[in-house]
C-alpha cells in the first residue's frame, strides 16, 4: 500500500510536513514489513505482530520517560501481547533501545532538540500507524475470517488518540525547530522499524542527543 502523496512546503501544517519529509521511508518500511511478513496467514500474522511488539516496546519506553502525559499514545504492546497469547506464540525479544535522536541519513546528529518537539515526532508516527492498521485490519478480518485476534490492528483508543493528534498538527503551521525536531524524531522512528523488520538490525543508539 503506497500512501497517497503530498509535499509539504514552509508554511504548511506539521502534519503535511512530517508526511512529506517521511513518505519514503514510510514506503520503504511498508514493503520490508510485507516482506518480512505480511499477514497472508495465521503464522504471517503472528510474525507480523511479533515484529511489531518488538519495535515498538522501546519506542513506548522512550515515550513514557520523556513525553509529556498528552504526546504519549496509549500503549499498543499489551494489547500485541494480546493477540500473541490467542495465536498461541510467545513475545520475541524486544529490539534496542530507541533514540529519537538517530537517523542513518544524519549520524551523529547535527543538532539538539527540545525533547517535546522530539515526543511529537514519534507519537505521530506511532499514532499515524493507526491509519495503516485500520487497512490492514479489514484485510486481517477478510483472510482470517473474522476469527484472529484484532487487539491491536483494531484499538479504538489508539485512533481516538489519532484524531486528537490529527487535528492538533493540522492546525498552525509549525515553527522551523518544531518541525525540523519533530521530523528528526519521525525519521528515527521509521529507521528503528526498518531496522526490525530488515532483520533485528537497528541504528546505533546515539546517548544523549536529546534535552528537556
Ligand atoms: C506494515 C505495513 C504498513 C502499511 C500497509 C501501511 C499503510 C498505511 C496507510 C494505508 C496509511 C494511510 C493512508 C494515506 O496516508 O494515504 C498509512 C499512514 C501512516 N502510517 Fe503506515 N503502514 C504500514 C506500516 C506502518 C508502520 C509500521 C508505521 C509506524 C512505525 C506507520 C506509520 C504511518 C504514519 C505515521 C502514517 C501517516 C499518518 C498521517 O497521515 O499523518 N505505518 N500507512
Amino acid at each position: 500500500m503506497t500512501r497517497i502523496k503530498d509535499k509539504g512546503v514552509a508554511g504548511e501544517s506539521l502534519r503535511h510536513h512530517l508526511r512529506a519529509a517521511t513518505m519514503a521511508a514510510h514506503d520503504l518500511l511498508d514493503h520490508a514489513m510485507q516482506a518480512a511478513s505480511g499477514w497472508q496467514t495465521r503464522s504471517d500474522y503472528a510474525r507480523f505482530l511479533g515484529l511489531q511488539h518488538a519495535a515498538r516496546v522501546p519506542v513506548e519506553a522512550w515515550l513514557a520517560e520523556h513525553a509529556p502525559a498528552d504526546l504519549r499514545p496509549p500503549l499498543q504492546t499489551p494489547l500485541i501481547a494480546r493477540d500473541l497469547s490467542a495465536l498461541g506464540t510467545g513475545l520475541p525479544p524486544a529490539s534496542p533501545p530507541f533514540d529519537p535522536g538517530y537517523t542513518p541519513s544524519s549520524p551523529p546528529l547535527a543538532g539538539v532538540f527540545h525533547v517535546k518537539h522530539s515526543a511529537l515526532g514519534v507519537a505521530w508516527v506511532l499514532a499515524g500507524s493507526a491509519l495503516g492498521n485500520a487497512a490492514i485490519g479489514r484485510q486481517v478480518k477478510r483472510i482470517g475470517d473474522g476469527v484472529w485476534p484484532m487487539a491491536f490492528l483494531g484499538d479504538a483508543a489508539m485512533m481516538a488518540f489519532w484524531q486528537g493528534l490529527r487535528a492538533r498538527i493540522e492546525g498552525e503551521p509549525a515553527s522551523p525547530a518544531e518541525a525540523a525536531g519533530a521530523t528528526q524524531a519521525a525519521e528515527a522512528v521509521f529507521a528503528h522499524f526498518l531496522g526490525v523488520a530488515d532483520g533485528g538490525q537497528v541504528p546505533e543508539r546515539q546517548a544523549e542527543s536529546t534535552q528537556s
